[in-house]
């Protein structure tokens, strides 16, 4: 898309806790605008790229917490292996970051890819199956407990 704008939310995507799906939402808005400023390769752009990375590795690592918090309450049986996709995308993330500062030639463009797959992949199958662990035994994620 010319926008920049390359992935959206879509209620496929819903896990069926309204304040996750909001979280995905922002997830999802802070990668297209990294694309955004991928796109525009100037140094504003780059200003912003790095601007936004931070604000992505913040709301990562929140919405991770969340959702581990959420896995542990429920006793989720896929709550261990869920954590290790979640640790290992961080470290990716901060490699990535680390990389991009000390001025190594990322290319922002592959980073940025990276980032967009992962997040949909991650949101579309692994979330989904706590969602559907949820849906299954019938429990309810009030907004208090996250
Ligand atoms: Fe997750």
């Amino acid at each position: 898309m010319g926008d920049g704008n390359v992935i959206e939310w879509k209620s496929a995507y819903s896990v069926g806790i309204s304040t996750i799906d909001a979280q995905h939402q922002e997830l999802i808005n802070l990668t297209n605008c990294l694309n955004q400023a991928c796109i525009n390769g100037t140094e504003t752009g780059r200003v912003y790229f790095k601007k936004v990375m931070h604000e992505l590795v913040q709301y990562v690592k929140f919405h991770f917490s969340a959702e581990e918090k959420i896995m542990e309450r429920i006793g989720f049986p896929g709550l261990a292996e869920h954590k290790k996709e979640h640790e290992d995308f961080v470290k990716k993330v901060l490699e990535g970051v680390k990389n991009f500062e000390s001025g190594k030639a990322i290319v922002p463009n592959t980073f940025v890819r990276y980032l967009l797959d992962w997040i949909v992949t991650h949101i579309a199958k692994t979330d989904q199956k706590y969602g559907i662990f949820i849906a299954n035994n019938d429990l309810k994620i009030l907004p208090e407990d996250i």
